[in-house]
């Protein structure tokens, strides 16, 4: 493979949306930040320079990182931050992944601005497994707020209560023409009548699900998170923050008029405040000029429709071709269990804004995730005591009717604490990820580092372990990095345990994981040189 450089500079720059101008973090000034581009078996090598006032680290979302957590980048997980006026280089070596990724600070709240595509092309000599189109084009979802967003986490942990809304979702950086002072920069794709694009559509959404749709254009799916997938013709897509998903468009409609493409909020969680207002961008043939007409909106699903999701979902595949196998592990050695929940703890001092005067918190397994002070991938390589403990629980605390109605008080009350899960070399895992009913029910998108996963299976209500392993998919179950789990339903995943290191797991809804719904999974060295752990790079940063 070929080796790619780059610089990123992270600093803090003017921008204007929503009728008002602000500082906010960018990469080279550029906001969404640069595109990387590179094909399957090449590596990035990223010159990162902090030169903003906030620590930052960046993670490479969705890519492996075969034994090399060094540079995946979540802070006091993989290495300690990057402080203001520090450099680190980040090297990214891809391997099995193809299609569209994206990178991300894992920093505080910094993702929300610090993001950009990864695109990773088939291999020289290669193609994909679909018609080639005619061009290809970025759309990156992601959320936009008036307020520094770098203040909302402290802020809310201030008051206990829920982080405050975005003020817009946006396409590409632009909230488009339906939000005030918006319109001269919507987002515009031009095409040309009778070709085939290729929509590589990333989820830097923040706190929601979101539905996507463009007007009158059948959308073939035929990519999820770096895995190709069996082609499927949708009206809407469902993407949950994380998530990214190849779709082929066909530009076969009237040519006279203007087409919106669009996204909203799709969120079924009971009583939650959410962003309820819809960005678009526009699909034009030639020059806007030759049109005069409004342009026409599409079929979005209703916010709160959990039928559309789950619909969109169910038809996901992997493409599981002789170019593109699969290895779902058939035998499990290693099952393992998971409660997803939100949770509410007493206030310390001050007001707290919370449900009935309390404070939110999340967890998995009943553990809400308490951040070192160093880093874990340095304490497990170095041996370093007493910064985190590896008894993450396999299995909940208490059995109980997870999905019910009447749940044990004390459930909502998590324990805290640095927890990580210890896997076997090559172990095959199954990890069911149950979503609970404990204080409220949401949808979860819970994203692992360092894997591609396979979804086997998934349902509402709770997992019944002699019947719905039966219902499995072990031929051709989609690969993903990020899955979102059903409101009030599970999710099970397999995947072998095959690339050591310290690798993050957290729910990508930014709130959640600011409350603790995240643990560590450490993956033991194998016995082989090529099975273990590469040593730290030289310019690590120390805490
Ligand atoms: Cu896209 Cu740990 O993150
Ligand atoms: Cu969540």
């Amino acid at each position: 493979g070929r080796i790619h450089h780059h610089r990123f500079v992270v600093k803090s720059s003017s921008y204007t949306r929503l009728c008002s101008t602000k500082k906010i973090l960018t990469v080279n000034g550029k906001f969404p930040g640069p595109t990387l581009t590179a094909s399957r078996g090449d590596r990035l090598i990223i010159q990162f320079h902090n030169k903003a006032k906030y620590n930052i680290t960046l993670h490479w979302h969705g890519v492996r990182q075969p034994r090399n957590p060094w540079s995946d980048g979540a802070e006091y997980v993989n290495q300690c931050p990057i402080r203001p006026g520090e450099k680190f280089t980040y090297n990214v070596q891809l391997t099995t992944e193809e299609g569209t990724m994206w990178w991300h600070a894992h920093s505080g709240w910094a993702r929300a601005t610090v993001h950009g595509m990864i695109i990773v092309y088939p291999k020289p000599g290669t193609s994909y497994p679909f018609p080639k189109p005619y061009a290809e084009v970025p759309i990156i979802l992601g959320e936009w707020w008036k307020k520094n967003v770098m203040d909302i986490p402290g802020n809310a942990n201030k008051t206990g209560g829920e982080p405050i809304l975005s003020d817009a979702y946006t396409i590409n950086g632009q909230p488009g023409d339906l939000y005030p002072c918006s319109k001269q920069e919507t987002f515009r794709m031009n095409v040309k009548h009778g070709e085939r694009y290729l929509l590589r559509i990333v989820s830097a959404v923040m706190d929601e699900n979101v539905f996507f749709s463009v007007a009158q254009h059948k959308l073939t799916l035929v990519g999820t998170d770096g895995f190709y997938t069996q082609p499927f013709q949708t009206d809407y897509i469902m993407i949950t923050p994380g998530q990214s998903m190849d779709v082929l468009l066909e530009a076969d409609q009237q040519s006279s008029h203007l087409y919106y493409m669009a996204a909203r909020a799709y969120s079924s969680a009971f009583g939650a405040g959410f962003d309820k207002t819809t960005t678009t961008g526009i699909l034009q043939y030639g020059r806007a000029s030759d049109h005069s007409s409004s342009p026409i909106f599409p079929r979005l699903p209703p916010y709160n429709s959990t039928q559309a999701s789950t619909e969109f979902s169910r038809r996901l595949r992997s493409l599981a071709s002789r170019e593109h196998p699969i290895d779902v592990p058939l035998k499990v050695d290693t099952h393992l269990f998971f409660t997803v929940s939100v949770n509410l703890i007493d206030c310390r001092g001050n007001s707290c804004k919370g449900p009935f005067g309390k404070r939110f918190s999340a967890s998995l397994n009943n553990v809400s995730f308490v951040q070192p002070s160093v880093d874990i991938l340095q304490a497990y390589y170095h041996h370093i005591r007493g910064v985190f403990e590896g008894n993450f629980p396999r299995n909940p605390p208490v059995k109980f009717d997870y999905t019910g109605k009447n749940l044990p008080d004390n459930l909502l009350t998590p324990d805290f604490g640095t927890r990580a899960l210890v896997l076997e070399y090559n172990a095959s895992v199954e990890l069911i990820l149950q979503g609970t009913n404990v204080l409220a029910s949401d949808n979860h998108p819970i994203h692992l580092h360092g894997y591609g996963f396979y979804v086997v299976g998934w349902g509402f209500g709770n997992f019944d372990p002699e019947k719905d392993p039966l219902g499995y998919n072990l031929v051709d179950p989609p690969q993903e990095t990020t899955v979102g789990i059903p409101n009030n339903g599970w999710v099970a995943i397999r995947f072998r345990a095959d690339n050591p290191g310290v690798w993050f797991m957290h729910c990508h809804l930014e709130r959640h994981q600011s409350w603790g719904m995240s643990t560590i999974i450490v993956v033991r060295n194998g016995d082989t040189a090529q099975t273990r752990l590469l040593p730290p790079p030289h310019d690590l940063p120390s805490c």
